[in-house]
């Protein structure tokens, strides 16, 4: 069966599908024809849906996905630079929460928008856990404040670089500085043998977090978490993760309780112009 089929009516040889395929698997032979595959298609095409989703007259169909199948771009929801800017310079991790639980409906549609990160190849790798329950949230947390006493114990000086010693004092004192009393936790997980995981999984979770944001949720790395989850089996096996996976991210989530009214500054950008 082929791998895709061209509209002849509709297609207007603009070769668009050509220029814009990532890894060069389709072809025009000369300028009256419509575009084919190559003869490797099979072996390389990264199933992205690009040659779908930019030809203008609707002309391409891949096997597997048809133009009628793809979401149309509203024009009248484009975000202007000034809204950009703001809403991303606008972003804060969020550190306390209300005693609010979060709609199951919401979280998947934020993971619906972290999911269409970018990722390398295209293998969209992440898989998730959702821990929605928060008394397991806390109790998850408490696993993460085992893991860095034991660390204090074994390897004081990493312990002293991650702050681990205050995480502990912290928690010993009533206070959570692993979940901060986030209702619900988000972990990122993939196959550790991906060599880009860890930057595929970070950019859909920030995605996530900057969908969340416009939804007036509150979210925050929790970056003791994840690194406990790798280095402390228990903690592991409780968010039954498959042994060939690793955390690569998580993130608190709840709805905030309070707002900043103002932005504080970065640093400027480091820059070598060549
Ligand atoms: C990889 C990573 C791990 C983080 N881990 C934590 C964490 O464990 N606990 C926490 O309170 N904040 C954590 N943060 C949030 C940072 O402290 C925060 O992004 C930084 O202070 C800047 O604040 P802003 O996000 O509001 O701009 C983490 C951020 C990143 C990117």
């Amino acid at each position: 069966m082929a791998h895709f089929t061209v509209d002849k009516e509709k297609c207007n040889r603009d070769g668009i599908c050509v220029a814009e395929c990532p890894t060069q698997v389709i072809q025009i032979d000369s300028g009256e024809e419509i575009p084919r595959p190559t003869d490797d298609f099979g072996d390389y095409c990264l199933k992205c849906g690009h040659c779908v989703a930019v030809c203008p007259t609707g002309a391409m169909s891949l096997r597997w996905l048809g133009p009628e199948q793809c979401m149309p771009v509203n024009q009248d929801l484009r975000v202007t630079p000034e809204q950009a800017g703001q809403f991303l310079r606008g972003r804060r991790s969020i550190r306390a929460f209300k005693e609010k639980k979060v709609p199951r409906a919401t979280i998947e549609e934020l993971l619906r928008i972290a999911c269409s990160a970018p990722s390398a190849k295209n293998q969209q790798p992440w898989h998730w856990v959702v821990v929605e329950d928060p008394m397991q949230v806390r109790h998850l947390a408490g696993m993460v404040v085992e893991w860095a006493s034991r660390v204090i114990q074994s390897a004081p000086s990493e312990a002293e670089a991650m702050g681990l010693t205050r995480v502990v004092d912290s928690w010993n004192k009533g206070y959570d500085r692993v979940c901060r009393g986030a209702p619900h936790l988000i972990v990122a997980h993939a196959d550790k043998n991906w060599p880009f995981s860890t930057e595929d999984c970070t950019l859909a979770l920030s995605l996530l977090d900057l969908y969340a944001a416009s939804l007036g949720l509150g979210t925050c790395w929790a970056g003791y978490l994840y690194r406990a989850v790798n280095a402390y089996p228990p903690l592991f096996e409780a968010l039954d993760l498959p042994p060939e996976h690793l955390a690569f991210g998580a993130m608190m989530l709840g709805y905030p309780r309070f707002r900043y009214p103002r932005i504080p500054p970065r640093k400027a950008p480091r820059v070598i112009w060549k």
